[in-house]
């Protein structure tokens, strides 16, 4: 341990961060080693880089210059390809088990200011169900109609690695089979304070840090054994989605089959964007740029590319991102073990970071943003493909997502939207169903991916004539 001790402190003094052994003294044994542990894991040369350019001189990664909008597959009316046949691809390679699911739950979720592992936020109308519920019976039912088994994978964080696995277990993995469940925690990073550059101290013995992002899903992929695992089974796939969005489609055989066959995709890395409301929405828009895919990321205010209209008044830069990609498994494999190593861009973001001041020992509660984190993006490995399509799909049909307690994308929002759609689909089969004068479907509607995956499996049920307005109809 002396050591130990003296190598990490020269190395702490030299990079001006020693008052991270301010307490030292005060540590019983155990506490020692795990703050030892902690700081020999830290590349305190990569973090001062990250500091100067990020935090001290707060410098973004430069916008390539020509960007132009990113083409994609449209959505009918217009679409100028054969959906039934990339429909068809995509269910041959879930017929053959090529396709694993992937849900990325590493995040911190303070917005939404839930407590637990966000995929145990209650996220569905009528039921109450956990967003990780919503996911496993999609997994179950795509299963019961491919006759094989989906993988899925799940990006956890080392905070909320432990409660997730216990929220899955002791859920019964709702059903699913937990041999084919892999958990795996994402990287962290330090995050430091805003002001000065410094590391932050949770507790005295511990280094305040935050999950490297979500881009971290590539090399926790590998670094976990996931991809190893995937390719000794013929998975060839993933379906990527985040853990916030109870109407994600899990797995959509049309979006596999383009991912898989569109003569301009490579299969390595794919999207789906929906239409933006408005050059304000919090989503992330896809561009075109040096003959690349890339994502512009949203801003407060918008940025002036957000605005650009056409001659029409439609928004120029309309494909907001809904944060689903498909990744081929060899192209993971390949980002993640390149020679030089793998590195995407880290980006900043403040936030509030309670820290434990060196000088009082107080804990300190800020009660604006007083931290930097750094985080890498998975959309930055879009452009590290050799052709990349983006494929418009349905706002209604698939975002709801509950990112905020209250206002936009709140659970309130995610609820109108979940019921609408599923009034949509007992509307396709004749039923009808109450709405309001904004076009709002007003009974509260939830149709469980067990009984439906899309409106079609609606048709082999007994279903009401009508719904009355304000009723409450779990299906
Ligand atoms: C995200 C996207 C945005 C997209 C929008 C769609 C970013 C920066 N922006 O916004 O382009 O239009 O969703 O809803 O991602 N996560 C991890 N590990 C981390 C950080 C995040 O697994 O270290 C996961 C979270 O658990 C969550 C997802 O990534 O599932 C999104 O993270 P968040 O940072 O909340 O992104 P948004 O700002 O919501």
């Amino acid at each position: 341990m002396p050591d130990r001790l003296s190598s990490i402190r020269a190395t702490l003094d030299s990079y001006g961060q020693g008052h991270l052994l301010a307490f030292w003294d005060e540590l019983d044994e155990a506490h020692q080693a795990a703050l030892l542990t902690q700081l020999h894991g830290i590349d305190f040369d990569q973090l001062q880089v990250l500091i100067e350019t990020l935090v001290v001189r707060t410098q973004q990664a430069e916008r390539p210059r020509d960007v132009e909008p990113a083409p994609y597959y449209a959505q009918e009316p217009g679409s100028t390809y054969d959906a039934g046949h990339y429909r068809e691809v995509g269910e041959e390679l879930l017929r053959a088990g090529k396709v694993a699911a992937f849900t990325v739950a590493g995040g911190q979720g303070t917005r939404l200011g839930w407590k637990g592992p966000k995929g145990a936020y209650p996220a569905t109308v009528v039921t109450g169900s956990p967003l990780f519920r919503v996911f496993a019976e999609q997994i179950l039912a795509n299963q019961d109609r491919y006759g094989k088994t989906i993988r899925w994978y799940i990006l956890t964080s080392p905070a909320n690695d432990t409660p997730t696995r216990a929220f899955i277990q002791d859920n019964r993995c709702f059903g699913l089979d937990r041999r084919n469940i892999f958990m795996f925690p994402q990287a962290t990073i330090p995050s430091i304070e805003a002001e000065t550059g410094k590391l932050l101290l949770t507790d005295k013995g511990r280094v305040a840090v935050n999950p490297d992002g979500h881009g971290g899903s590539i090399k926790a992929l590998v670094a976990s054994g996931a991809i190893d695992a995937m390719l000794a089974r013929g998975v060839e796939h993933i379906s990527y989605f985040q853990v916030d969005n109870p109407l994600v489609k899990v797995i959509d055989p049309l979006f596999i089959g383009l991912h898989a066959a569109a003569p301009d995709s490579s299969g390595e890395m794919s999207s789906k964007m929906v239409r933006k409301t408005s050059p304000d929405e919090k989503v992330g828009i896809f561009c075109r740029a040096d003959g690349k895919t890339i994502v512009i990321e949203y801003s407060d205010p918008p940025d002036e590319l957000a605005q650009q209209r056409d001659d029409d008044g439609r928004l120029r830069f309309c494909a907001g991102s809904i944060a689903v990609h498909m990744l081929g498994v060899k192209f993971v494999k390949k980002l993640a073990s390149g020679d030089d190593g793998f590195a995407l861009p880290y980006h900043r973001a403040e936030k509030i970071v309670p820290y434990v001041d060196t000088k009082s020992a107080e804990l300190i509660q800020p009660t604006q943003p007083n931290a930097v984190k750094m985080e890498t993006l998975v959309f930055d490995a879009l452009p590290l493909a050799e052709s990349s399509i983006v494929y418009e799909t349905s706002r209604i049909e698939e975002f709801a997502p509950i990112k905020n307690a209250q206002g936009n994308d709140s659970p309130a929002t995610s609820h109108q939207l979940q019921s609408d759609r599923a009034g949509r689909w007992l509307e396709a089969h004749g039923v009808t169903v109450p709405r309001d004068a904004d076009g709002h479907v007003s009974a509260r509607i939830e149709i469980s991916p067990l009984t439906a995956l899309e409106p079609n499996d609606l048709a082999k049920l007994d279903l009401p004539d009508t719904i009355e307005p304000g009723q409450t109809i779990a299906l």
